[in-house]
């Protein structure tokens, strides 16, 4: 039995690639390379000595969808396969609506005409909008999201939410992942941003390499400790393996289940650059610049449902976040370009 990944050439997608090989699944990729490079695949192999079987193509194509599953035996679906530029997403959001929403359609569509009713769907802390509580656990209600990538998140939930209700044949795992940051522990496969990152840490490694001049902090007087927000950042490794553990709650027929995947620390914006520096060496110059529209605050997880359901729990700390991000950056300056 395979599994078929979506998105399985991206940052999070080719991780868990590497986690399904070494655990013994076969592993089916489709991506349409729109934010990946095929050489995050070659990584996979050279790190796990096993190959995916990779299919160039679009999650809203039929056609490549229906050829998948009548050539593959697919078991389940781990759904990364997506548009992710929150203020891209402000720009284009026929674009976003239309890639991951309908996107998303096609594939659940086609599933069930090949009855294959398990999907593990990447969603995401930006679904509870200015969370009502902290820490945040599942129980706290959905909020209003501030773009329209967050809304196809909270809307796609909704949406796979009511096909298990419709028929509860299907499992369905509704992952929310806080802040994945970090990289394989080899150096050899990372986050790749095109152009000019919007997260914090690419940004940051961006600037210890000598790539970008200056950290922009966005806000210094938030109502957090040292006045930046604060989040939980989360080993990419780790959320890899939290896939692998919901693969096999699938296997026991869970129905619908969601979960949240963060370490539930809280780290602000200067946390980060002053834990950057001192498990790198590398100086991080930085300013103060104003809020960044749309931000909140504070933004951490109760990740003990996970570890109660799951067995899952992350192993990685912000020292070990901060040196694998920048092993990677390091070797990899521009990160699978050359
Ligand atoms: P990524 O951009 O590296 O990976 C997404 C992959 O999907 C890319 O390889 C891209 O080429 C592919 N893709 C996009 N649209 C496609 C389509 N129509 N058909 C086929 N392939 C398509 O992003 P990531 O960080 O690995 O994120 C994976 C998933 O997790 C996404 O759904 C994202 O929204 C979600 N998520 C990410 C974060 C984060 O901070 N990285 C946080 C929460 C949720
Ligand atoms: N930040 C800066 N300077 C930068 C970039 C970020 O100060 O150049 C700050 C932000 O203001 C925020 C923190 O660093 O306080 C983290 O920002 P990121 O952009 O790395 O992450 P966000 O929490 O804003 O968003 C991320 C993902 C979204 C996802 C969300 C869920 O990018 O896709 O987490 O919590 F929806």
């Amino acid at each position: 039995m395979a599994i078929l990944v979506t998105g399985g050439a991206g940052f999070i997608g080719s991780h868990t690639c590497v986690e399904l090989l070494d655990a013994g699944y076969e592993v089916v990729v489709l991506d349409n390379l729109s934010n990946a490079s095929e050489k995050s695949l070659d990584r996979v192999k050279a790190i796990t000595g096993k190959e995916v079987t990779f299919y160039k193509g679009d999650i809203l194509d039929r056609d490549i969808l229906n050829k998948i599953f009548e050539k593959e035996s697919i078991d389940s679906c781990i759904h990364f396969a997506g548009l992710k530029a929150v203020g891209e997403s402000v720009q284009k959001p026929w674009e976003y609506y239309n890639n991951n929403i309908s996107g998303t359609l096609t594939l659940v569509d086609v599933m069930r005409q090949h009855n294959c009713k398990n999907i593990i769907f990447s969603s995401s802390a930006t679904v509870y909008g200015d969370p009502a509580q902290i820490p945040i656990t599942e129980e706290c209600p959905k909020g209003q999201c501030t773009n329209p990538y967050g809304w196809t998140k909270s809307m796609l939930e909704q949406v796979l939410m009511d096909i298990q209700k419709a028929d509860p044949e299907w499992n369905v795992i509704l992952l929310r992942y806080f802040n994945p940051i970090g990289a394989h522990k080899s150096g050899t496969m990372g986050e790749n941003p095109n152009g000019i990152p919007n997260n914090l840490m690419p940004y940051v490694t961006q600037v210890a390499v000598g790539k970008l001049k200056e950290l922009g902090v966005f806000g210094n007087d938030y109502d957090t400790p040292d006045g930046t927000g604060v989040r939980d950042y989360i080993h990419v490794v780790d959320l890899a393996v939290g896939h692998v553990k919901a693969l096999k709650k699938i296997d026991e027929k869970c129905g619908l289940a969601i979960y949240n995947l963060g370490t539930g620390h809280g780290y602000s914006v200067l946390d980060i650059v002053k834990n950057f520096e001192e498990a790198t060496g590398v100086k991080v110059p930085y300013s103060i610049k104003p809020r960044r529209a749309g931000d909140i605050a504070t933004c951490y997880c109760d990740p003990s449902k996970a570890e109660k359901e799951l067995g899952w729990k992350a192993q990685y700390g912000i020292k070990e976040m901060c040196e694998d991000s920048w092993r990677w950056q390091k070797n990899n300056p521009n990160g699978y370009e050359d």
